[in-house]
């Protein structure tokens, strides 16, 4: 059963041993509230994030056995393998989104859920600062403080921490993208892309045929040539061919786009064949394709970009566009690397949470980390992080059952992975289970694996519809299942829409 917090009730009936109110009558600021377990008998496990590993820990963990607490400013779980078809209304956002609490609702013991962003990592005192990012004030008319206030900040005692807080996008300091690119990684962001792109159409239409302004205005750069901008970009043609076709007639030829990435192929962790029918596809298909070339430089109505030869010549070009979608990977968030400072042995940590076997956060007895936040010489992908989750839960969940295993950790200094050896603790293992890539055109590339056996490695109209039916196997609900498959339907009778404020 889920909470919508609850620990916050009048904060002198907080237990002082357990940190109690800290009253910050020293300074001119007040202390957040500290807020304690809601059943002190169970250890409370703290999990930061709403993602794929969030939930997929949610869903697995014996939560009879301890108390968890969810914090996440994003108060639905997202199924980013179909975000990329959101844009353009091939999937409509919703049927991807999934509330916290749909999950929640569905487990045994008592789950609590903040909608607060961790704004930092106490491993010190064994507790994580948060933010309140809801707008809804959560004192009633009788002052009775049932949660916390918009902005409020609070501090949640955890026994363990799980960070599944994932990774942000990364510009890599390349000066105008924040300013001027669209990411892919949220809803908003989804929204954002539709709305410049049928804005810029809308725009174009008004000027003459030949006019530069309305070239540039057509002209949709995509950077980045991972899964994220190639899905993007074939969505996006699909919406042109298919859709904007019907709409715009008279200006759907002059419509392009422009696809860069810095490497000399496209979704390079695809095998050579699986690449070059890749590329084949996006250049039938219209979108113009350019490799080898690395974006150095982004203003409000074009970009510089510079191809590399093979022979090591650097040309540079500018290219105007109308809109701009930035897919160039991720960086990790600042309340993780915070946590690099913070301990000794994740000090040389770049890339995430330097993890052991276990998923331990090194340098720490209770604090884990899973998914994109973590490194553990893994891929970012949802995958990983869906086992990750799994394996960890249950590591926790095994943990419980034996008699004073949480003591004998809590006084563990070092050699703590020897503690997780002698208790027969196995190690994660992953086990690859292949990628997929949409290219548009209804074509698709597919490489199914278990492990090191490949199972299925190839390309088209067939590997279209198994990727269509493999991710609905990975979506987490049923109800969300149902709502893309009538997303399906719908377009395959009537088309997408056009509406940029939707
Ligand atoms: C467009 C797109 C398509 C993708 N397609 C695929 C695919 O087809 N297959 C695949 O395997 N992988 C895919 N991925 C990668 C996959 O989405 C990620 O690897 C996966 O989401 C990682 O899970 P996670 O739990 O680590 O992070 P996320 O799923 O990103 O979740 C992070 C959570 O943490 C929350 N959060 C952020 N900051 C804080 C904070 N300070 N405090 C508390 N919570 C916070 C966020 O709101 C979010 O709920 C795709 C990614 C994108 C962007
Ligand atoms: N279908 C899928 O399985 C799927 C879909 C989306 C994302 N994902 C996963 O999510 C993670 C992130 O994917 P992604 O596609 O966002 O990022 P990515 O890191 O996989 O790809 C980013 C690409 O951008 C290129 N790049 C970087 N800087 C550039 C620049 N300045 N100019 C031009 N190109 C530049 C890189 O060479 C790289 O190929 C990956 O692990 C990916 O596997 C998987």
């Amino acid at each position: 059963m889920a909470t919508i917090p609850k620990p916050t009730e009048p904060t002198t009936q907080q237990n002082t041993a357990t940190g109690g109110v800290a009253s910050g009558s020293q300074s001119f600021h007040k202390a957040p509230k500290v807020i304690a377990p809601n059943d002190s008998n169970k250890p409370t496990i703290a999990v930061l994030g709403s993602g794929w590993g969030a939930i997929s820990f949610l869903k697995h963990i014996d939560s009879t056995k301890y108390n968890v607490v969810m914090i996440s400013p994003r108060s639905y779980f997202l199924f980013t393998p179909l975000l990329p078809s959101c844009p353009v209304g091939t999937v409509d956002e919703k049927s991807i989104m999934e509330p916290v609490v749909s999950f929640a609702n569905k487990k045994k013991g008592d789950v609590t859920y903040y909608e607060a962003e961790a704004t930092s990592i106490n491993p010190d005192k064994n507790t994580v600062t948060i933010k309140s990012v809801s707008n809804i004030s959560t004192t009633n008319g009788l002052g009775i403080n049932v949660g916390l206030d918009p902005n409020e900040l609070a501090e949640i005692k955890y026994d363990y921490l799980v960070s599944a807080v994932g990774a942000e996008p990364n510009t890599f300091g390349i000066p105008g993208v924040e300013e001027n690119g669209c990411f892919l990684k949220e809803i908003p962001d989804s929204k954002k892309i539709r709305h410049k792109f049928i804005d810029s159409v809308e725009r174009a239409n008004l000027l003459p045929k030949g006019d530069p302004e309305r070239k540039r205005l057509l002209t949709v750069v995509v950077v980045g040539g991972g899964p994220t901008g190639v899905e993007t970009a074939g969505e996006l043609q699909d919406y042109i061919d298919h859709d904007l076709k019907t709409f715009m007639p008279n200006l759907v030829e002059e419509v392009q786009i422009v696809l860069i990435e810095a490497l000399p192929v496209v979704l390079s962790m695809f095998e050579k064949k699986l690449t070059t029918f890749a590329e084949n596809v996006l250049r039938e298909t219209t979108i113009e394709l350019k490799t080898r070339t690395a974006v150095a430089k982004v203003e409000p109505e074009y970009l510089i970009a510079k191809t590399k030869a093979e022979d090591g010549t650097v040309e540079e070009t500018k290219i105007p566009y109308g809109v701009l979608v930035w897919a160039t990977g991720n960086k990790p968030r600042k309340v993780v690397t915070d946590v690099f400072k913070k301990i000794p042995e994740q000090n040389q940590a770049n890339r995430g949470l330097i993890v052991d076997e276990y998923m331990r956060v090194k340098g720490t007895n209770n604090m884990f980390a899973i998914g994109d936040n973590a490194f553990a010489k893994l891929p970012p992908t949802a995958q990983v992080a869906h086992q990750e989750a799994e394996y960890l839960t249950k590591t926790l969940n095994k943990m419980a059952r034996i008699p004073n295993f949480h003591q004998e950790l809590q006084s563990r200094t070092e050699k703590v992975d020897l503690l997780f050896q002698d208790h027969g603790f196995k190690p994660f293992k992953y086990v690859h289970l292949g990628a997929l890539a949409y290219l548009g055109a209804e074509k698709a590339i597919a490489n199914i694996t278990y492990g090191a056996k490949s199972f299925y490695s190839g390309g088209g109209v067939i590997t279209f519809y198994i990727w269509r039916a493999l991710y609905l196997g990975m979506i987490l609900s049923w109800r969300s299942r149902f709502k893309v498959v009538a997303d399906w339907g719908k377009i395959a009778l009537f088309g997408r829409d056009a509406f940029k404020e939707l």
